[in-house]
């Protein structure tokens, strides 16, 4: 660990507001007034544009930022191809799409020496990279600090820690993120992780499609779930660093890599939409049922990244936060069902209402489209003959990435020793109660 970035992550502040247009300078001056390309930017800098969405999206949906830097990203030697490690991208066709309930224990601890880029393991997915639509399931496991630069030509980032926090050094500025919070890196941003504790793990939502923004709340009105001010962005900081750094790009499923004679983050002012984010999931805004039964885990959803049909999302980040159980004569935890939708969930901390043990911190479960799942046994019979008073549920913090495709395995998923193989025996032992009247 890094005394240094500990101390530079207490002291991070950001800018806040989700998909707002922000700006920010971390040299007086830096930032031009009244235009983005000025005949010459401030302070020698140099003006670019990232675009991520094509010039002519609605406004609504038009992502890009300007950046003024030190140097111009075009200026750098050619990538050549690097090893792609445990990372796999869409579409995958190794192994056929599994109809069957699947579950894994945590990744085993990494090699010494194994940094966030190094240490990520590719689940499953959909889609198709090139055709930006579709996600990945990636978790990662690392015990260093990257000392070279990423950048995802592929998709964004919705990084999920689950134990360690990390400190991402992005284009734009610095952000802090611990287990509880999510960060999200855009298309093309370049960054890099360093540890801000021994070890980290977690999960990662790589996203081709349409950038995830906040879903509409229809009849919840104006506020409630995630509230747009608790999105913070980083403010302007930079590195002015020469010699060399190795950069490594995601494109179109392989790493490549290239060696600068300088740090590409070295982004002195932005202003733009395009811009990475941190969110504190506790500050969710929790929606339930105050009547009976409960609402479609689609409640929860933090932030969804919608496709050309209405209402259908490439991929959902549904959170199952603390919250009150109060509805009357209701089965509480979620309910069995088989969904159209495929749902891989991961377990941040503590236990998940609906399943008595074996999903844990750091594991996951795939539930295919749909495949039947719901409550194991233990938690069927003791919900069904519950009393049933106000319950705080307050003990876990669990989540879903919600797709409107099948994941497919990678091979090391499928064949993975951490895959359990009796997943399946949790449903065992549901007794049969019908009595039919006579
Ligand atoms: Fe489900």
């Amino acid at each position: 660990m890094s005394g240094d970035a500990r101390k530079t992550a207490e002291g991070l502040t950001y800018l806040t507001g989700f998909g707002n247009e922000h700006s920010s300078e971390a040299v007086p001056g830096a930032l031009p007034e009244g235009r983005n390309s000025p005949q010459r930017a401030p302070l020698g800098l140099y003006a670019e544009q990232l675009s991520g969405s094509a010039f002519t999206e609605p406004r609504a949906h038009n992502r890009r930022s300007w950046l003024y830097r030190i140097r111009p990203s075009a200026q750098h030697p050619a990538f050549t191809r690097t090893g792609n490690g445990a990372l796999r991208t869409a579409p995958f066709t190794e192994t056929v799409p599994d109809p069957n309930r699947l579950r894994w224990n945590p990744l085993p601890d990494p090699e010494p020496g194994t940094d966030f880029l190094a240490g990520l393991w590719t689940l499953g997915g959909n889609g198709d990279a090139a055709q930006r639509a579709g996600m990945a399931v990636h978790l990662y496991h690392a015990n260093a600090s990257m000392d070279r630069v990423f950048s995802d030509a592929d998709g964004e980032l919705l990084i999920v820690p689950e134990r360690g926090g990390l400190l991402l050094r992005t284009e734009f500025g610095l952000l802090h993120v611990e287990p509880g919070h999510i960060a999200l890196i855009p298309r093309g941003v370049r960054f890099r992780v360093e540890l801000l504790d021994d070890s980290a793990r977690g999960y990662v939502c790589e996203n081709y499609g349409a950038p995830f923004q906040l879903p509409d709340l229809g009849p919840i009105g104006a506020n409630g779930l995630a509230n747009a001010r608790d999105f913070k962005a980083p403010v302007a900081a930079y590195e002015d660093t020469e010699g060399p750094v190795e950069v490594v790009n995601k494109f179109c499923g392989n790493l490549w890599t290239a060696t600068y004679d300088h740090s590409p983050l070295d982004v002195v002012a932005w202003h733009g939409n395009h811009v990475p984010y941190v969110y504190d999931l506790r500050r969710f805004n929790v929606i339930g049922t105050i009547s009976y039964d409960h609402p479609d885990p689609s409640i929860f959803t933090v932030l969804t990244s919608p496709s050309d049909t209405p209402g259908l999302a490439g991929v959902d980040f549904v959170v199952f936060a603390p919250r009150w159980l109060v509805g009357e004569d209701t089965f509480r935890p979620p309910y069995f069902h088989r969904n159209v939708m495929s749902e891989y969930m991961g377990l941040v901390e503590g236990a998940y209402d609906a399943k008595a043990e074996g999903f844990v911190p750091g594991g996951g479960s795939l539930h295919n489209m749909m495949s039947a799942h719901g409550p194991d046994r233990e938690t069927f019979d003791r919900a069904s003959a519950a009393e049933l008073r106000p319950q705080k549920i307050d003990d876990g913090l669990a989540f879903m990435f919600e797709t409107r495709w099948p994941v497919t395995l990678t091979p090391q998923a499928a064949g993975a020793e951490h895959l359990q193989r009796r997943y399946d025996d949790v449903w065992d032992g549901l007794e049969r109660h019908f009595r039919p009247l006579r």
